[in-house]
């Protein structure tokens, strides 16, 4: 699938924006605080339905704005669409394909992939839990529509069973309620640890792979998931934590507390035994383990959506190729090879040392995008 062309209007500082995209590698660069990022943050919201760097919709509204709009004309096995979307300052954002309003976010992500890759990510073995799990609930909600669904409820009844334990100290009466709510978390939080369940360990065959090569064959690295509570456990956890749930005012089990554990093992101490060789990288990793651990996982990330989708996912590389060394920069060129691809950077003399072969280049500054001349020999 491709990104054809990106209309931005009071989206961050952008008033009025068309750009059109080549077909593999397009390279936006500039300064720092000229717009690039802003760039990428448009097509992956118009994507996925949120800002690859967290923000809310009102913030992406350029100041004084009161509404922001992207439209973005993709292509996908030869048929062109066209999303529509619409930020509002205090209502939910609206969304159209084809023209046709959705409701449901999830009919996006069965149109468009879209992988981002920024240098936060390469921090994510070393950050805290919350990023994993994020990492886990955005590439599931991309993949599996149904994965999408259980999560909005999960979230919906952890909250309100959080709103209802806060309530309890005034009204004691209400303690009956609690078990409506750990129903619909059992439920939804039951699958949610089963899709999890799968998807580490399918990523984790394609992350260790490549982790190998990363490592020239020095380590092995391995991802388990980390359920808080296991399936079997669950219910039962569930309710001897009610009077603790009670007394902290909030919901101690379930997979809002999940995390995943990276392990790697010197191949040369592979002779001990399995529990003394591999180490936590999370506690235990230098630094550059943990962000090569965490760019054979990103890597792993574009092959798997690759194979679930059976076409290529639009790749986003904001500012992260100054972020590696030479080897790895080329293992990341090598692996996203045939994909489009949008590249932000400071400057073009690291690319043309690189010699990164790009068809489509930008200027980008203060908000104005200009292109420069098509297939420019730098
Ligand atoms: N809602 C907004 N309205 C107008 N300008 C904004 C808004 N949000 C961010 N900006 C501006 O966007 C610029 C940063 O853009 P960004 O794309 O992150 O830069 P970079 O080129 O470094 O990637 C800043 O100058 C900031 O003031
Ligand atoms: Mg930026």
């Amino acid at each position: 699938m491709k990104v054809k062309l990106l209309e931005l209007s009071d989206f961050r500082n952008y008033q009025n924006l068309q750009i059109d995209f080549a077909e593999d590698a397009n390279l936006l660069f500039g300064d720092n605080a000229q717009g690039k990022t802003n760039i990428l943050e448009a097509i992956y919201l118009c994507g996925t339905t949120k800002s690859h760097r967290g923000s809310k919709d009102k913030d992406m509204i350029r100041f004084d704005g009161e509404e922001a709009h992207i439209r973005m004309f993709i292509e996908r096995d030869d048929i062109s669409h066209k999303i529509d979307m619409h930020l509002k300052q205090n209502k939910a954002k609206g969304i159209a394909i084809d023209g046709i309003p959705i409701k449901k976010s999830s009919e996006l992500f069965s149109l468009i992939n879209i992988v981002s890759f920024s240098p936060e990510d390469l921090s994510i073995v070393k950050n805290g839990p919350g990023e994993r799990r994020r990492f886990m609930d955005m590439e599931l909600c991309q993949l599996d529509k149904i994965y999408l669904f259980h999560l909005t409820n999960y979230n919906k009844a952890i909250n309100q069973r959080n709103a209802l334990l806060k309530q309890l100290q005034y009204s004691k009466g209400l303690e009956d309620t609690l078990t409506v709510w750990n129903e619909q978390l059992l439920s939804s939080g039951t699958k949610l640890i089963e899709s999890r369940n799968e998807f580490i360990r399918e990523i984790s065959k394609i992350a260790g792979k490549i982790h190998e090569k990363l490592s020239d064959g020095r380590e092995v690295l391995k991802l388990i998931y980390e359920p808080n509570i296991e399936v079997n456990d669950y219910k039962k956890a569930m309710k001897e934590s009610i009077q603790k749930d009670i007394a902290t005012k909030m919901t101690n089990v379930g997979p809002h507390r999940d995390d995943i554990c990276f392990q790697i093992c010197k191949t040369d101490e592979k002779m001990k035994t399995e529990k003394e060789a591999y180490e936590d990288v999370r506690r235990f990793g230098s630094q550059g383990q943990q962000r090569t651990a965490a760019l054979s996982l990103k890597l792993a990330e574009i092959e798997l959506v690759k194979e679930r989708i059976k076409d290529t996912p639009i790749i986003l590389l904001d500012d992260v190729l100054s972020e590696l060394d030479r080897n790895r920069q080329e293992q990341l060129l090598s692996c996203i090879q045939g994909m489009q691809t949008i590249i932000t950077c400071t400057g073009l003399e690291e690319f043309v040392n690189n010699r990164l072969k790009h068809n489509r280049v930008y200027h980008v500054s203060n908000g104005e995008v200009i292109q420069l001349k098509e297939d420019m020999n730098l």
